[in-house]
């Protein structure tokens, strides 16, 4: 028996199907509204809008849940690894030893960019910002590697370990252009997380051989970061994806979604703020007051979440991973300190607390990438690499859906009504 709900707009009264997800979400398919009744929805933000039906993410934001193919993140940051998670978010349950090997063979074998990368990357200015590099150059992937417009099931699994793998490659060499240095080809005796460290801090004549405590962090902070359902970049892959876009045009575009400080870029905003703070620019409380006021256009970064009104459990496990990354690593850093200030003021702070505003996943990661020596302009970037297989999940789900459409969102339209052209010389 399916649930409805009731509209009643002047004499037309109509009832819309209530559907139910696997957790007891409940949405009212507004699928037949404007056929039925001429009526539109309008929800700026879409923060009371479903887009699709998925079954790679939940997300509880009252219970701080957070759980990929039903899997809860806790157990996956204590157990998996990147390559792991990436496998299980895209086909949906873990992988046998069998499909791991197979799965991690190809992550090796994509590494390497073809040679005419370099040309690219020669043409851009050394302080060209990483994120608009990384947008560019995954673009670039669909010139060397054309993808096909309908990739069947082996298709795709090689555009997808291509991509996860090369995302690498491109930081990577991003970040050594940034710095005048030479770019360092993949080891392919080296796993993934180990591997991208090689490629960002070896040198020609010395191989940089990144600690365990170090991969461990890495592989950590790319699991939490490796999906969160329907935010901005991902509903951003999944529109330009409903076009039949390819998956590296669609991931392009999630990158630049993800950049915006509100979003990804978050967590190069908390590190800025945070350095203000203990340069003495202003105090953890003048920040929190400036947050608080409205005029001032600051926000606390990496604090509030559109779903979570609880703690992030992705913060939660930055933020002891923080403390264990930073003392194996010998690293005292003093933003630590002050990060930690500020939540303790803003958690007892009623203007946080009545708005339910917590830390979120952008307010630990930076500290812990800071300490690895990976430089603030890349943590958005890092934060795209673990990304990608939550964008691409997303891109294939949709793409295997045989009822899907181009997203084609309606408006109110509130602009001029009809109006005559008049001569340039009459107006
Ligand atoms: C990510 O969606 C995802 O899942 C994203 C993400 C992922 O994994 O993909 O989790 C990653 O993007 C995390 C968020 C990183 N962004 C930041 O840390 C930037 C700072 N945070 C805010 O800008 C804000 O909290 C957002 C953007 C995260 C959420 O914005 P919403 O849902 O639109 O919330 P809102 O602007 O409607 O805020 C509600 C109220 C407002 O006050 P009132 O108008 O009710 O008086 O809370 C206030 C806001 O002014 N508020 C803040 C605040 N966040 C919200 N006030 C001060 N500082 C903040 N950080």
């Amino acid at each position: 028996m399916t649930r409805t709900a009731t509209l009643t707009f002047g004499d037309q009264t109509i009832e819309l199907p209530v559907i139910e997800g696997s957790e007891g979400e409940l949405g009212v398919d507004i699928s037949q509204l404007r056929a039925k009744t001429g009526l539109i929805t309008l929800d700026p933000g879409f923060g009371n809008t479903g887009a699709c039906r998925s079954a790679i993410t939940y997300i509880d934001g009252d219970k701080g849940i957070l759980r990929y193919r039903g899997i809860p993140i806790e157990q996956l940051a204590e157990n998996s690894n990147f390559a792991e998670t990436a496998w299980l978010l895209i086909y949906g349950k873990l992988p046998s030893q069998e499909q791991l090997d197979t799965f991690s063979e190809r992550l090796r074998f994509h590494a390497p960019l073809h040679e005419s990368f370099k040309h690219h990357f020669e043409g851009f200015p050394v302080d060209a910002p990483p994120m608009a590099t990384l947008s560019a150059m995954i673009n670039t992937l669909s010139c060397f590697h054309p993808e096909s417009p309908e990739p069947d099931e082996a298709e795709f699994f090689e555009e997808a370990a291509r991509l996860i793998s090369k995302v690498r490659t491109i930081a990577a060499y991003s970040y050594r252009r940034s710095m005048g240095l030479p770019y360092i080809y993949p080891a392919p005796h080296l796993h993934y997380v180990a591997n991208f460290l090689h490629m960002m801090f070896s040198n020609p004549y010395e191989q940089h051989v990144a600690s365990p405590e170090v991969v461990k962090a890495l592989n950590l902070i790319l699991m939490l970061h490796a999906d969160h359902e329907q935010n901005c970049s991902t509903s951003t892959v999944r529109v330009v994806g409903s076009s039949k876009a390819n998956l590296f045009a669609s991931c392009a575009a999630g990158v630049s979604a993800l950049w915006g400080p509100l979003h990804g870029g978050a967590n190069v905003a908390v590190l800025e703020m945070l350095e203000s703070i203990h340069r003495g620019g202003i105090s953890a409380e003048q920040a929190l007051a400036q947050a608080k006021d409205k005029s001032s256009g600051f926000r606390l970064m990496g604090f509030g979440h559109r779903v979570y009104k609880n703690f992030d459990p992705r913060a939660v496990i930055l933020k002891k991973a923080a403390d264990e990354v930073l003392g194996s690593l010998g690293v005292k850093d003093p933003l630590l300190d002050v990060a930690r200030r500020l939540e303790q003021i803003a958690l007892e702070d009623p203007y946080f607390v009545e708005r339910k505003l917590y830390p979120n996943v952008d307010f630990y990661s930076g500290i812990i990438m800071r300490a690895m020596g990976i430089p603030t302009n890349m943590f958005t970037v890092i934060f795209a690499i673990g990304r990608m297989p939550g964008w691409i999940a997303h891109w294939k789900e949709q793409y295997d859906d045989q009822a899907g459409r181009i997203a084609r969102p309606r408006q109110i339209y509130t602009g001029n009504t009809e109006t005559d052209y008049v001569a340039i010389g009459k107006r």
